[in-house]
């Protein structure tokens, strides 16, 4: 019975004339007969057992968090089926102490077999994204002066999309590198790293280019760059040059 109905039934009462309520308790050796709860003893209860719809969660990032105690608590994982098939963990590379952060999806095969993400024909696009962009822009940095990491630390098989439980596990680890790095700005690359960073049941097209806010941190949604491989997709590269523009100027400026 919820608070809700439990009070209900106390108004009734009360309108009855009754002011006194017995509740059943499981019996204690030393007394099994009924006890009895006076009105105000049982509103105390219903307040005491209540939800509490602003309770504040405590952080699941440690105080004096680092990038190297997250990754020693990652472990040799074995939190997810997703260790099952997987060479490496790909925990994330690049400046520790960077401006700006980039999430992807997951690892892929090239990503698992040298453990460090975007290395295949997707992060090729992306270092050249950024490299040249920067060059192009004047903003003197290149790939290796951002941060950049995946959603989930583990390659899923066939490049399947992660799960909902393999991202809520892994989830953790993301969140603890990002309130560790504290970027200036961070650009989620795709729809899962999108879906991992915001509460948005919007799709990446609407939801790209536009600046967002993960836990205070300025954040642009962007298109992930193996989908920018496709042939046909010449507007989504266009608009992710733009979106990638925005976020250099943004955070180097
Ligand atoms: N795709 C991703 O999302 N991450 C990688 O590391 C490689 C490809």
């Amino acid at each position: 019975m919820t608070a809700d109905q439990l009070r209900s039934y106390l108004e009734l009462y009360r309108d009855l004339g009754i002011s006194t309520i017995y509740k059943a308790r499981p019996p204690r050796p030393d007394l099994t007969e009924t006890s009895v709860l006076t009105e105000p003893e049982l509103i105390s209860e219903i307040r005491a057992n209540a939800p509490r719809p602003h309770t504040v969660l405590p952080s699941i990032a440690p105080e004096d968090d680092t990038l190297e105690k997250i990754r020693l608590d990652i472990g040799d994982c074995k939190r997810c089926r997703l260790c099952e098939a997987r060479h490496s963990i790909v925990f994330g590379s690049g400046n520790e102490q960077s401006r700006l952060v980039f999430v992807g999806e997951g690892p892929g095969a090239d990503e698992d077999a040298q453990g460090i993400p975007f290395v295949g024909r997707a992060g090729q696009l992306l270092t050249q994204m950024i490299d040249n962009t920067a060059s192009k822009e004047g903003i003197p940095i290149r790939r290796d002066d951002v941060y950049i990491c995946n959603v989930v630390k583990c390659r899923p098989p066939e490049n399947r999309a992660p799960q909902p439980d393999e991202m809520e596990i892994c989830g953790q680890y993301l969140y603890r590198q990002l309130m560790a790095i504290q970027p200036k700005a961070i650009c989620a690359l795709g729809a899962t790293a999108m879906r991992a960073l915001l509460n948005s049941k919007l799709g990446i097209t609407k939801m790209r280019g536009e600046w967002q806010k993960w836990n205070g941190i300025p954040l642009m949604i962007s298109y992930h760059p193996s989908y920018l491989l496709r042939q046909y997709n010449q507007e989504a590269k266009r608009q992710a040059w733009e979106d990638l523009k925005k976020v250099l100027h943004f955070v180097y400026d």
